[in-house]
């Protein structure tokens, strides 16, 4: 690079750097503070280091066996990772709900990314299934009794930003005529939420105790998330999208997505789960109960709950057969 070169470049990198000094002294002009102060700290600011960005140390120091059998690892880690991908479709349900007047196609990249997100989660539950080993699931499991997958409060919080209150009430309830309008509707509505009933005696009333305890920690904060997103629930969006649009490609590419969050989020993730619950908890001479006291065999199948975000995008044929293998198939199929 010759000098005459070089004092080019040196311009123009000048006069690029000026252009973000004045948009920087803008910015701090705006609140009253001074540019100078606000380039000394970046001065004297440390350069940013992997571990301290991602946590490392943190994020690695937050898994504690309750026993020494080495598989326990396994089930907390990807426990852990599991809830980091709810947090990450959270996110994307909070971007979509919280867009005032959505376009299809940021509906569509939020949809997709969730879609994603599941698909991933549904690919490894292999590690669940056969990666961990039953006999030594079905000894530390022991030690972490009455906890449960059955309390994670994330899970809950995506059903509940998905769809109304309705479409999340017990099949029994849900064959009964809703609650009248009126200010206790949604509570009535979610005291019969689908898994209140599922871990709760039928014959006696008396809740498990992994009821009980999820119950006194979230049960709150879930009735609020309830009334949250009562109106704005990715369903209520959907409804809400401009009229105009409602012909076009996106929006039909929209609709396919919400049936495919629908079938990956309560088909195929509750199959991938329910697989993993018969691997480990079925013996060749007996069916072991579950740490959170469902009947389980009853209670996980998709096709005995019936948990469907967005009934009106399916046929009456396809939600009487929630979860019955074809359906897997129907995607492929034009929504009729
Ligand atoms: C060996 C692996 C697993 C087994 C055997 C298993 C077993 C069970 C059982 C039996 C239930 C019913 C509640 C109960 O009676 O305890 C349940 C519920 C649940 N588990 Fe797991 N689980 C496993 C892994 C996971 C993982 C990795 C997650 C991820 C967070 C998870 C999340 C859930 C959720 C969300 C429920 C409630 C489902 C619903 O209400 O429809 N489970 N699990």
């Amino acid at each position: 690079m010759n000098q005459q070169q070089l004092m080019e470049d040196s311009l123009v990198i000048d006069d690029a750097i000026q252009q973000k000094v004045f948009r920087l002294s803008e910015k701090y002009k705006e609140v009253d503070q001074n540019i100078a102060c606000h380039l000394d700290r970046l001065y004297y600011t440390e350069h940013t280091k992997y571990w301290d960005y991602i946590h490392t140390d943190t994020l690695l120091s937050i898994q504690h066996p309750k026993t020494t059998f080495s598989d326990e690892m396994i089930f907390i880690v990807y426990h852990q990772i599991t809830e980091l991908y709810f947090k990450l479709i959270i996110s994307e349900i909070r971007k979509i709900t919280g867009t005032k007047n959505i376009c299809d196609e940021d509906f569509l990249v939020g949809l997709m990314r969730m879609n994603r997100y599941y698909e991933n989660l549904i690919y490894s539950f292999d590690i669940m299934i056969d990666g961990l080993d039953q006999k030594q699931f079905l000894e530390f499991r022991y030690a972490l009794w009455p906890a449960s997958g059955f309390q994670s409060a994330q899970f809950r919080e995506i059903e509940l930003m998905a769809t109304d209150l309705e479409n999340l009430r017990a099949l029994s309830y849900r064959e009964q005529p809703s609650f009248e309008e009126g200010r206790n509707k949604l509570k009535e509505l979610y005291n019969q939420i689908y898994w209140k009933t599922g871990a709760t005696d039928v014959k006696n009333g008396k809740r498990d105790l992994s009821l009980v305890h999820f119950i006194e920690k979230y049960d709150w904060t879930l009735l609020n998330h309830a009334i949250k997103f009562e109106n704005k629930n990715l369903w209520q969006v959907f409804k809400n999208l401009d009229s105009k649009t409602i012909t076009s490609p996106e929006r039909e590419k929209v609709v396919m997505e919400l049936r495919r969050l629908d079938m990956l989020a309560n088909i195929d993730w509750r199959l991938a789960h329910y697989k993993a619950a018969i691997r480990h908890l079925r013996t060749n001479v007996e069916v072991k109960e579950g740490t959170g006291g469902t009947n389980w065999q009853a209670y996980l199948p998709p096709r005995f709950q019936k948990i469907i975000f967005f009934p009106k995008l399916w046929t009456k044929q396809e939600r009487e057969n929630w979860g019955k293998t074809w359906v897997i198939g129907a995607l492929n199929q034009s929504f009729k």
